[in-house]
């Protein structure tokens, strides 16, 4: 335990706040010694800092999170639901950059934006690589290509085409996409990246339990950041299938990733925007 924790029994008011916000429990009332809020720390802290961020009096003393760590939510600052449902709507995969780069506040807040999302037992054990050199990512595009180029072989060999057609005909139906991508790449185009000044690969380590769930939350919130601040993105779907397949991630091994790709963004700035959005499906939902 690498942290102290206790109650100012001067500053508390006794609300109970603690005790009920504390996901491990470590908090509760007791009347031994006079009523007040005892702690049992053994119960294992997942230093998530609910207990002071909830505490209205500031009694709750955690060594983790000093006053210097803690920072009163500015409610002025908040999205109406409205804007934030229209930010939710109007985010498009703008796939149309300009050639030109991110400016590097904008990648700075965005990978703080997706630093912030909620990660399971408040593990926060992802690691964020931001990728602008011109060559990695051409390494990136080469990669992905050499990797669909041997699977579309593989896919295309006689037998093989006759099982994969007949069992498995999703996969089957993206032999022509595999086609069209390696033809268009052949001629310069680069439809991995399409032309991306960025990307932000979101790792975790090679054993996490719940790196691929936490990596996809911090995509969400860093494409939203990205949407209000102008900036164009989209996940990079193609990479993560083509790192995820290969057992010895060698992807990570060439940019020098400790860990393992479980997310990604491509981004750049917009060529233009959009002024409209469509309707998706129509919400299939069921309360029960
Ligand atoms: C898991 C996942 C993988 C994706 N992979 C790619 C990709 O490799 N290349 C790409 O251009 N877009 C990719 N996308 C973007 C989707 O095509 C896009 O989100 C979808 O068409 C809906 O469009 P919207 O994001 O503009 O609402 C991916 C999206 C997701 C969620």
């Amino acid at each position: 335990m690498n942290f102290s924790l206790s109650i100012d029994r001067a500053a508390c008011i006794m609300c109970g706040r603690c005790v009920r916000v504390c996901p491990s429990r470590i908090f509760s009332l007791s009347d031994e010694g006079g009523r007040h809020i005892a702690t049992d720390e053994s119960l294992g802290c997942i230093e998530c800092g609910h207990c002071v961020d909830v505490c209205e009096s500031g009694a709750v003393r955690h060594s983790l999170f000093g006053h210097d760590k803690r920072h009163a939510v500015d409610r002025e600052l908040l999205p109406r639901p409205e804007s934030l449902l229209e930010l939710i709507r109007s985010r498009r995969s703008n796939r149309a950059f300009r050639k030109e780069p991110v400016p590097r506040e904008s990648l700075d807040r965005i990978v703080e934006a997706a630093h912030l999302a909620p990660t399971a037992s408040n593990g926060q054990e992802l690691e964020f690589v931001v990728i602008t050199d011109p060559e990695h990512l051409g390494t990136i595009s080469r990669y992905v290509m050499d990797k669909f180029s041997g699977m579309l072989r593989i896919l295309k060999s006689p037998v093989i085409r006759t099982v994969v057609k007949m069992a498995a005909p999703a996969l089957w139906r993206y032999v022509p996409r595999f086609e069209r991508m390696k033809a268009a790449y052949e001629t310069g185009y680069d439809p991995v990246l399409r032309g991306a000044a960025a990307v932000v690969f979101i790792c975790a380590p090679e054993k996490s339990r719940f790196g691929c769930q936490d990596a996809n939350l911090a995509y969400l919130n860093g494409s939203l950041m990205a949407e209000s601040l102008g900036v164009s993105q989209f996940y990079t779907g193609f990479v993560c299938t083509a790192a995820s397949r290969d057992r010895h991630g060698k992807l990570e091994r060439m940019l020098g990733i400790d860990g393992r790709i479980m997310a990604g963004m491509a981004l750049g700035m917009p060529a233009f925007g959009y002024p409209y959005y469509v309707d998706r499906k129509p919400l299939d939902v069921k309360y029960m």
